[in-house]
């Protein structure tokens, strides 16, 4: 009778993963899980089940992963994100949207990849020694591209070149980027020069010199100056940030100009500012429709052709990914709470031995 109580908690604590210990039997792979809301501290690393792909996904072996402003986001204890990720806990304990890394196994309607193939793309639970993507988030990570190039690119090469896409840029347009130095930010400086624009990054004093190293031709230090308040008039905002007015934002777009709504400021903001800037962002998106300016909500698509492109421009090292710190999987809390201050440079890359 004991032990089949016994088998019986092996078992159910095997299929849930917030009760796993190290200690009970045949866990096949270690990850990072949260399984309460709150600061980095809630990351723990965990034995849990190997996850298995479905017909139309492919499980991959990660070899590194990265840290986005949304994995900082959906921890956090903030009643918004208890509505949508679970109220008394959350739903989904996994964590990581970023993975490069090896095939390791293919659903029966995968035709593109086989076991072995190189990937990097988007996934849920990148944070993890395997997880699960499906075919179309992914694309074989070029050779020349290291792991830990490939997992800094999906989300945030994603939201920089989808979102620039959204401006219509045009060579030769002025461009905005505001909060150019930040994981989303340092692709989007560098993509929007190549697509032939006069960039100004609008960043903090300490960051200055790195945004001039990755090709801003202005820099505006937000610490000193409010680029709403200069008579320069761009073509382009790109607003990573979106911590100023409709109107304020208005006076500095040319009259047919675009500010492509991005984001709320990354991983440092306040519950009150997130809430305040999404009012922000959807207010300004109803307000343009009256004028010829136009303030377009931006959101990702998964799209194996963008995953192909930005691997290619790092490739031909038309694209340089920042990387500031790289982090073992069993540091993610550590990785976290730097994240979370909100002032990374670049992308914080996590690797899988
Ligand atoms: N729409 C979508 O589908 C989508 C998808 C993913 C991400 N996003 C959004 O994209 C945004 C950027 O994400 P991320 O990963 O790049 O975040 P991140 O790595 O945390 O970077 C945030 C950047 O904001 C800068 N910053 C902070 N306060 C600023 C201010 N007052 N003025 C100008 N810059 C300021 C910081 O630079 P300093 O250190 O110099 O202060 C930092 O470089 C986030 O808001 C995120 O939610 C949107």
């Amino acid at each position: 009778m004991l032990s089949i109580l016994a088998s019986f908690i092996a078992y159910w604590r095997s299929t849930n993963d917030c009760n796993s210990k190290t200690g009970v039997p045949t866990y096949p792979m270690k990850a990072i899980r949260y399984c309460e809301y709150g600061s980095a501290d809630v990351l723990k690393l965990q034995n849990v089940e190997k996850p298995v792909p479905n017909d139309d996904q492919v499980l991959v072996k990660v070899r590194a992963t990265s840290l986005n402003a949304f994995d900082a986001g959906v921890i956090r204890d903030l009643w918004l994100v208890r509505l949508f990720f679970g109220l008394r806990k959350p739903r989904d304990t996994r964590l990581g949207q970023d993975v490069a890394g090896t095939v390791e196994a293919v659903g029966k309607d995968v035709t593109q990849f086989k076991p072995g193939d190189e990937v990097f793309g988007l996934c849920r639970g990148g944070l993890a020694e395997y997880t699960c993507s499906r075919e179309r988030a992914l694309a074989t990570k070029p050779p020349n591209v290291s792991v830990e190039q490939a997992a800094s690119i999906p989300l945030a090469g994603l939201v920089a070149l989808q979102g620039l896409r959204e401006g219509k840029i045009q060579p030769g347009q002025k461009v905005l980027i505001n909060g150019a130095t930040g994981g989303v930010g340092t692709f989007a400086v560098q993509i929007a020069k190549s697509l032939g624009a006069e960039v100004t990054a609008v960043c903090s004093t300490r960051n200055v010199d790195l945004v001039r190293s990755i090709g801003a031709d202005h820099i505006i230090d937000y610490t000193k100056e409010d680029f709403t308040k200069s008579d320069q008039r761009y073509d382009v905002i790109f607003d990573n940030v979106c911590n100023h007015s409709f109107s304020e934002r208005r006076q500095v777009l040319t009259p047919k100009g675009i500010c492509v709504l991005v984001g709320i400021g990354g991983a440092g903001v306040t519950g009150g500012q997130a809430i305040g800037r999404i009012a922000n962002n959807f207010t300004a998106r109803g307000l343009s429709s009256f004028t010829n300016q136009k303030f377009a909500l931006y959101g990702i698509k998964t799209t194996k052709e963008d995953l192909i492109m930005l691997g290619d421009l790092v490739e031909s090292g038309k694209l340089s990914p920042v990387i500031e710190r790289t982090y073992k999987l069993s540091e993610a809390a550590e990785a976290m709470r730097y994240l979370s201050e909100g002032h990374a440079r670049g992308k914080i890359v996590l690797t899988v031995p």
